[in-house]
């Protein structure tokens, strides 16, 4: 059983990738933590608060950061045309929910799950890195304890999504990623490299709806938004982003890894861009020297990744 804090910005993918990790059977979901990235912290916040009602998530949701690590980088606007204005799909999600986050910030929560549990907690982290880098900057010898660190961001061997060089998730705070990618624990990146590969058909998504029950659709409704944005890149369906990073935890044979240090671009026309220094190139002294060695993934089997998000969005949780 995996133990699992889920750190995201819902989110459109991001609440595929939560009824993912709540319905597979290996996953045990310890906690939510939230931070601002697909719309503001209250707004991502009270969609997390949202779905846990909806979908009777019992983990625990800790409100997280509303600016980035660096509190005089400029902000960016909220991406509405993806996410909608309610970050949601524009289902209308209500103001306020009647559920109360735990009373620690995110950062925190996390520096006492870990704690709590050396050795044994994976952290998935799907939107900006901010609360991750906050968490190493406050107690670095959380570092030790963390079984695995799973991130959905990047671009490495492709342009990036948000500008040329940049996937959104990193290109939304660059200082937290660099912090969390060079960090002495071990990391995973599922990058646009391959989640860019994983299309969820409309007919797929119709599939899992009829399979489902309630919870799927109201994941259905949720993704209609996205999946017709998504329509001027991909012929048909969502690339479910974050689901990818999620199937990694449980079934790692579905992608091909790459070894070697990552650094992250920050500042200039490049910001955000990620970029890894494979172990088995060698060149003269460099900014990624005496790092520690990261995993980034390189291809994926596409087919089968949509084959266990499908099975295990259809399938009911274990009580
Ligand atoms: C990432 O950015 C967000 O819009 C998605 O939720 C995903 O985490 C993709 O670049
Ligand atoms: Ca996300």
């Amino acid at each position: 059983m995996h133990k699992v804090i889920f750190d995201t910005d819902p989110g459109v993918d991001d609440a595929m990738a939560l009824l993912f990790l709540h319905h597979h059977p290996d996953i045990d979901l310890i906690g939510i933590t939230t931070i601002f990235g697909n719309a503001s912290i209250e707004t991502t916040t009270r969609n997390a608060l949202y779905l846990k009602r909806k979908w009777d998530i019992a983990a625990p949701v800790a409100r997280g950061l509303g600016e980035t690590l660096d509190p005089t980088r400029p902000h960016v606007g909220w991406p509405t045309s993806i996410h909608g204005d309610d970050g949601l799909g524009n289902i209308g999600v209500p103001e306020t929910v009647d559920l109360s986050c735990d009373p620690r910030p995110a950062h925190r929560f996390i520096i006492d799950t870990v704690r709590a549990h050396p050795g044994e907690v994976t952290l998935v982290a799907v939107g900006r890195m901010t609360n991750l880098a906050l968490a190493l900057r406050d107690d670095p010898g959380i570092a030790a304890l963390v079984k695995n660190v799973v991130i959905m961001g990047g671009a490495f061997d492709m342009r990036g999504n948000i500008t040329p060089a940049a996937e959104a998730n990193i290109h939304g705070d660059p200082e937290a990623a660099d912090a969390v990618m060079t960090a002495p624990w071990p990391v995973v990146v599922v990058g646009l490299d391959v989640t860019e590969q994983t299309v969820m058909t409309r007919a797929r998504l119709a599939a899992i709806v009829a399979a489902g029950g309630e919870r799927a659709k109201l994941l259905s409704d949720i993704s209609l938004f996205y999946v017709d944005f998504y329509e001027q890149h991909v012929e048909d369906g969502m690339v479910v982003h974050d689901s990818c990073a999620c199937v990694y935890v449980v079934a790692p044979h579905l992608f091909t890894l790459r070894s070697g240090a990552i650094r992250v671009v920050c500042g200039g026309i490049a910001d955000g861009q990620t970029i890894q220094k494979a172990d088995d190139h060698q060149f003269p002294p460099s900014a990624w020297d005496d790092l520690p060695s990261q995993n980034v993934c390189t291809g994926i089997d596409a087919e089968a990744v949509l084959d266990l998000i499908s099975q295990t969005l259809a399938s009911q949780p274990v009580a």
